[in-house]
């Protein structure tokens, strides 16, 4: 979900309709805002509100010819609580009108909360968990705004980021952060307020990121933040470095293919600065971690979700080949819920573009609790999970907006390479093999480029097997997080099923699904274990199933192969995997689907 806020001198209903399309990403069922503007003399100050089911261009098909206030909340809303609705979509208000309140997260004690109101007699008029939290703010007898919202907020367990509006407090909106992002954007005579700096970008780049527990009231000239119990913090602002142009499509269709084309520049901007030929290694300035510590690493284990724990996977690998520590990748979400063993040899890696994926931070903070040592690979500087984290790697891939991520999974596996190389050089590999790596690092954007220009070529091959129904994807060893990644953006985007297996498994129960009817894409790289992965291509040829093979030379057994450059062994993935992200976007592009927003899925899960 998103939130946007402005209090100001501005037309806001515009701006907040502009902001609610940067976040439209993060979720998309409904929408709505409220507003307020001066009353007219003697008359009381009103809160006006429009929502919609749908997209943001139902919301603003809906707004009303004048419709003018300076101050107003905002949201896109991902259904967790209540279907997607007119009623369900945020803002809420009491009965009255006097209170609005939008709201990301999830109330965990609402349906208790709930009983217990309706037997005073409140009415609800939604199914969310949201509502709960605008009554016990509406009946709060406390004097000020912030204090009946601090007094709501202790009655409540569960995650929130939520920004409120009061019709007799009509100088100020008060916001509060735990566990859901929250944004302050702070401009000349006006401030923001969002769940994400895409929202914000394009009026100010200074901005105020609040942590969990703080809250803050924002008046057109002034701000400032405290925690819910009450006590001040210091807030200095810092200037976002991504530029507002690069959340522009920039003459693309889509997001995706913008994204998906600027992987060369991004591969560029990962490794700048940070290459050390002298002792052909990499510097990380905010890893943390000194040599003697590397040392002491006994294993590494990486949580992650999504794409980013398939990045991890390809981590994982690049870790035990380049550093040779024993490392493994899990879905954080299973990690955290499994009470695992958490040994102090065990350095742990938490992954994420977002740096905001609830699941992973819950991992996160489990694992601090627990002593450990946590470093992060994530993109998004300054986001929960970069601050959380002892230090770690910034992915630098720039703002991805697509709902399913290229562009930084590219990075992140980058971003690996660099931890393994920069580990392995403290360990035991070679100068040779640094300098041997630090080359193929740098071959990488070229290479990408050529992948790219190869586009019409697939985009043939993806209007062919558009119409399969179902796809399998086999890779080994490095191949097979290469396969699962692939076969989860052809799904994400496509819709079509698609599953992904080690190719040595095909025997042990797959292979009873190849048919005419079900294309199979390899990965078969011109590795050691080149001529397994023929025979794989030999047993599903034998079965008549069509192959789609990726590799360095045309495979005879396959009906087509996308031929990628060759680098080193160990950096190949990072190839091997962007021709196949061009298949998914064309193969969906032929479907006709909604690329930036498929359905069901958001860009950023900041919930359970
Ligand atoms: C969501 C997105 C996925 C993404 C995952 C992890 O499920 O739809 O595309 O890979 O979250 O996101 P993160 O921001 O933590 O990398």
């Amino acid at each position: 979900c998103g939130i946007v806020g402005y209090i100001g001198k501005r037309d806001v209903a515009p701006l907040l309709l502009e902001g609610l399309q940067r976040l439209e990403y993060r979720g998309y069922d409904s929408a709505g805002l409220v507003i307020t503007g001066k009353p007219a003399a003697g008359k009381a100050t009103t809160l006006k509100m429009v929502k919609a089911k749908g997209r943001v261009r139902e919301l603003e098909a809906r707004v009303p010819k004048r419709f003018t206030g300076t101050t107003g909340i905002a949201h896109t809303r991902w259904a967790t609580h209540g279907a997607p609705s007119d009623e369900n979509a945020h803002p809420h208000m009491d009965p009255e009108s006097k209170v609005a309140l939008v709201h990301n997260g999830i109330i965990d004690n609402a349906s208790e909360l709930r009983v217990k109101l309706e037997a005073d007699g409140v009415v609800f008029l939604s199914e969310t968990d949201t509502e709960v939290l605008t009554h016990l703010i509406a009946r709060s007898q406390a004097p000020t705004l912030e204090e009946k919202v601090r007094q709501a907020l202790q009655l409540i367990e569960g995650t929130y980021g939520i920004a409120v509006m009061h019709a007799e407090f009509p100088d100020r909106i008060v916001v509060a952060r735990n566990g859901s992002p929250v944004v302050l954007g702070i401009g000349e005579k006006e401030m923001f307020v969002a769940s994400d700096v895409a929202a914000l970008v394009s009026h100010t780049r200074q901005v105020v990121t609040l942590d969990d527990g703080e809250m803050a009231t924002l008046k057109a000239d002034d701000f400032r933040t405290y925690t819910t119990e009450g006590s001040t913090t210091s807030a200095t602002p810092t200037t976002v470095e991504w530029e507002a142009e690069s959340y522009d499509m920039g003459g693309h269709d889509t997001y995706m293919h913008k994204e998906i084309s600027e992987q060369a520049d991004a591969v560029d901007r990962v490794l700048r600065g940070r290459i050390d030929d002298r002792f052909s290694t990499v510097h990380l300035g905010g890893l943390n971690l000194d040599a003697r510590e590397a040392r002491g690493v006994r294993r590494i284990k990486i949580l992650g979700c999504g794409t980013s724990y398939h990045a991890g996977l390809i981590g994982a690998q690049l870790i035990e080949e380049l550093a040779r520590i024993p490392a493994d990748a899990e879905p954080a979400s299973e990690f955290r819920y499994r009470n695992p063993v958490v040994d102090p040899d065990t350095l742990y890696v938490a992954v994420s573009q977002s740096g905001e994926t609830y699941d992973v931070l819950a991992a996160v903070q489990e694992l601090k609790r627990k002593g450990a040592r946590v470093l992060g690979v994530v993109n998004v500087v300054g986001s929960a999970i970069a601050r959380e984290t002892d230090g770690g790697v910034y992915v630098h891939a720039g703002p991805e907006v697509c709902v399913v991520s290229t562009k930084c999974f590219t990075n992140t596996v980058v971003s690996f390479a660099l931890l393994a190389l920069h580990l392995g050089r403290i360990r035991d590999l070679s100068v040779a093999d640094g300098k041997r790596i630090i080359a193929g690092l740098r071959r990488l954007p070229a290479q990408i480029a050529e992948i790219l220009e190869t586009e019409g070529d697939i985009e043939k091959l993806a209007e062919r097997y558009a119409q399969a129904s179902s796809m399998m994807f086999i890779g080994r060893v490095r191949g097979y997080p290469v396969a699962l990644e692939a076969s989860l953006k052809l799904k994400e985007i496509s819709y079509i099923h698609a599953e992904a297996y080690p190719a040595s498994e095909l025997k042990h129960g797959p292979l009873a699904l190849i048919e005419p009817a079900l294309p199979t894409i390899a990965i078969v790289p011109d590795d050691d274990l080149l001529e397994k992965n023929r025979a794989a291509l030999e047993e599903i040829k034998a079965r008549s199933g069509p192959i789609l093979a990726v590799a360095h030379q045309p495979q005879e057994k396959a009906d087509h192969t996308i031929v990628v450059p060759k680098n080193e062994t160990e950096l190949d993935p990072i190839l091997m995997g962007i021709p196949l992200q061009l298949l998914a976007y064309h193969t969906a592009l032929a479907l006709g689907r909604d690329i930036d927003k498929p359905r069901n899925l958001a860009k950023s899960v900041t919930v359970e």
